[in-house]
């Protein structure tokens, strides 16, 4: 499916600029394990980068202008790199323009790309697609033009774009899985940080399985925004009450408990959702070196539990799915994943029930809201990659 991609971004580059691209590049989408809304709540999260991407075929077009052809919506877009760069009315293209926008901000200097490309991430399933587009764009302007830029300045500059250029005030995790992934492994990163370890993502008997809704989420018009005002309040109002406190995580839940009038009921079930959820990532990281998948498995339905319940960025779509699955014995885990108010959720499943699993909950799921499920079996890769460069060929 991967060469596949390349080859189609590579001819289609051929086509709209008349020679082949001097450079390809992969930038994946990511799923999590556990530790959701808490990356800009200081916790700890447990994602990884999979085997959907965003290809990008570049070359240098020896001017100042960057020219673009999104591939899949057959769109172009040009901008000129001397401009002064602003957000505009096309959404796709903002990616792009926060990123160079970005980059020129540090100082660096930048000369014109052009530039196709083209996903295999669905869009709006919550597998950061939008994080794999500025990350793979920086990724490969940091490549071609020797920027010098680290891969956690990559990292971060994909997330300022998001929040400069976009609109949406996310926290690091999909930047840094993206371009931190490593094949097989899941990345235990520290959110305050940005200290990271990888434990090994080998689920033995059992698998990973996502379950798209598709039920498209934006994070743009969804709750995303207001949640994170919501435990900006609270922190507030809590760090007033416990001087000793800096962050979420010196936080015990009794002292959550202890705040529920003075937070009043929806700041604290938000509260009581981030302070138990930075606890679950400790743990599930624990029962996954320990093997303990059943011990996963239990964290995974507790964390959706709360997602639904008190942090309320589920769906009816996706409870459903939770629910599906629940009582199933060959399934040990799931939940919502990502930003929510659609997209996937993900299952730990054993590997011999996948089929089995996919086939009676999309047969439900039909039933009740007239949807056609769709269902992802990927694999653990690594981050943002070089494909093809000019030198060292394919
Ligand atoms: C989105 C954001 C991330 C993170 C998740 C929820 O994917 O981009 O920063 O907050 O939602 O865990």
């Amino acid at each position: 499916m991967k060469k596949k991609l390349v080859q189609q971004v590579s001819a289609s580059f051929k086509e709209k600029f008349g020679a082949e691209p001097g450079h390809i590049f992969l930038s994946p989408g990511r799923i999590n394990i556990i530790g959701e809304h808490v990356d800009y709540n200081d916790g700890f999260v447990l994602p990884a980068a999979i085997n959907k991407y965003v290809c990008f075929a570049v070359s240098e077009n020896g001017t100042s202008n960057v020219n673009l052809y999104a591939k899949d919506l057959d769109q172009s877009y040009s901008f000129n790199l001397n401009d002064a760069l602003q957000p505009g009315d096309t959404m796709w293209a903002n990616f792009f323009l926060g990123v160079a926008h970005l980059i020129k901000e540090r100082g660096l200097t930048l000369s014109g790309v052009d530039v196709v490309f083209s996903s295999t991430i669905p869009m709006g399933a919550g597998l950061s697609s939008s994080a794999a587009v500025e990350c793979g764009f920086a990724f490969a302007l940091n490549n071609i033009y020797s920027l010098g830029l680290s891969k956690e300045e990559i990292a971060l500059i994909g997330q300022k774009s998001e929040h400069t250029f976009v609109g949406v005030n996310c926290g690091i995790m999909d930047q840094f899985a993206s371009v931190f992934g490593k094949k097989n492994k899941v990345i235990k990163l520290d959110c305050n940080n940005l200290d990271h370890e990888y434990h090994s993502a080998d689920f033995k008997e059992y698998s990973l399985l996502l379950l798209d809704s598709k039920v498209k989420h934006t994070l743009l018009e969804s709750g995303y925004n207001d949640r994170r005002n919501e435990v900006e309040q609270g922190l507030a109002k809590l760090k007033a009450q416990y001087p000793e406190i800096n962050t979420f995580r010196d936080l015990s839940e009794a002292q959550v408990e202890a705040c529920k009038d003075l937070l009043g009921d929806v700041v604290y079930r938000r509260c009581l959702f981030v302070v138990r959820e930075i606890q679950r990532v400790l743990d599930a990281v624990s029962a996954l070196e320990k093997e303990d998948f059943k011990k996963l498995g239990e964290l995974m339905f507790a964390t959706h539990n709360g997602l639904s319940k008190n942090y309320e960025v589920s769906c009816e779509e996706l409870d459903f799915l939770a629910d599906a699955v629940r009582n199933d014995e060959n399934v040990l885990g799931a939940r919502m994943m990502g930003g929510g108010f659609g997209g996937c959720t993900i299952n730990l499943v054993k590997k011999d029930a996948v089929n089995g699993i996919i086939e009676r909950v999309a047969a439900a799921y039909k039933e009740k809201f007239n949807i056609k499920l769709e269902a992802y079996k990927i694999k653990i890769s690594k981050g943002t990659s070089v494909y093809k460069n000019e030198h060292a060929g394919i």
